[in-house]
């Protein structure tokens, strides 16, 4: 049996700034409540939001711990009342809503997946907020079905990586957008059929000569600002635009001529606000669907970087110069 200490190193911030307030500082080591599990954490992927939430702009939900973290993996070492899914001992990645920037972390454990096989703790850490995230806005909103045509702006993200990989898994045709030559080049390593590099390229112009004029049946949005009526113009009669996020800005000058000649759908959604049972359900699609491309090296996280979490800092610098392609994580 582990023994559990009773406080652990996490990574705090007495105030919203830079990089720098992210420091280490010794916590209580969190409790499992009813239906949830406690994990001591091999790694923690580090997500834009971080970064917002760092900077004072995103703040953990009602309820959520103050450390950030929104992923992670690691071993089960103790279980709540009625938690029974997970045995001790059992490796796990999970999705929260704050907390896995530590030692250990809670999670309810129908928010918790088993760590795939084949994969590395540290590729574990790297899966849920992505895959989460595209699974819930590209196949659940976006309704993306194989043959379809599917553009992913910011294709050398997190997110972008994990969009490419899953529309290709499951038969699309995938444009992605990024901002060099070489994040274009590994998106295509990752099995976009064309990359636009939108800094040299007009991506509406290029994708719609790469769809034979007829425009993209589904775009994922984490830009905004400019990109919505320039998403409008692009998408093809029927399409549909999910935004999740707006790196650009939320406010724009849009020509809602096309949302209804065109009969678009633009919807969007965030996931940390929602419930543990929408999670769950999440996952549990998640389980079925994804969980076997993983264990079949199908798919997997790209990771960029590695620091160990007391460099939580120099982390949240590295994604803020958007240098990387694919994933940061965190190691414990
Ligand atoms: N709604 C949700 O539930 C949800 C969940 C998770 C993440 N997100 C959002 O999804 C986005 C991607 O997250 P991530 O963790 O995958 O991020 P990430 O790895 O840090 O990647 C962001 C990339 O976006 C591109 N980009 C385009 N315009 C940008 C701008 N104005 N400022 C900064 N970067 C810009 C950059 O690459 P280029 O060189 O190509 O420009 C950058 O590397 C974030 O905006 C995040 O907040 C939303």
């Amino acid at each position: 049996m582990t023994s559990i200490p009773e406080t652990m190193t996490a990574i705090g911030m007495a105030a919203p700034g830079g990089p720098d307030v992210l420091r280490p500082e010794t916590r209580p080591v969190p409790k499992p409540g009813p239906g949830q599990i406690l994990v001591a954490v091999a790694a923690a992927g580090v997500n834009r939001p971080d970064v917002l939430q760092r900077q004072g702009g995103y703040n953990p939900p009602p309820g959520a711990s103050d450390i950030p973290g929104l992923e992670f993996a690691g071993t089960v070492v103790a279980q709540g009342e009625g938690a029974n899914r997970f045995a001790i001992g059992a490796t796990v990645c999970a999705l929260v809503a704050g907390g896995g920037y530590a030692d250990y972390a809670v999670v309810d454990e129908s928010n918790a997946l088993p760590a795939p096989k084949g994969l590395t703790l540290t590729e574990a850490g790297a899966i849920p907020e992505t895959f989460f995230t595209v699974w819930t806005n590209v196949f659940q909103r976006g309704r993306l079905q194989a043959g379809e045509s599917f553009l992913v702006h910011g294709g050398s993200s997190g997110i972008g990586t994990t969009a490419i990989q899953l529309a290709k898994a499951f038969g699309a045709t995938v444009i992605a957008t990024a901002g060099s030559e070489d994040k274009c080049a590994a998106c295509r390593e990752l099995g976009a059929d064309h990359a636009i590099n939108y800094r040299t390229e007009d991506f509406v112009a290029a994708a719609k000569a790469m769809t034979g004029g007829r425009g993209t049946d589904l775009i994922l949005d984490m830009v905004g600002g400019d990109y919505i009526d320039r998403n409008y113009e692009l998408a093809a009669d029927q399409g549909r635009i999910v935004q999740i996020a707006f790196l650009n800005g939320p406010k724009a000058t849009v020509n809602f001529s096309r949302l209804m000649l065109k009969r678009l759908t633009h919807t969007g959604s965030t996931l940390r606000p929602r419930t543990v049972p929408e999670k769950a359900a999440i996952a549990a699609e998640l389980h079925a669907k994804v969980w076997p491309l993983l264990e079949a090296g199908r798919c997997k996280p790209l990771i960029h970087a590695t620091f160990p979490l007391a460099q939580a800092a120099e982390a949240h610098r590295l994604m803020e110069s958007s240098a990387h392609i694919g994933k940061i994580v965190l190691t414990v």
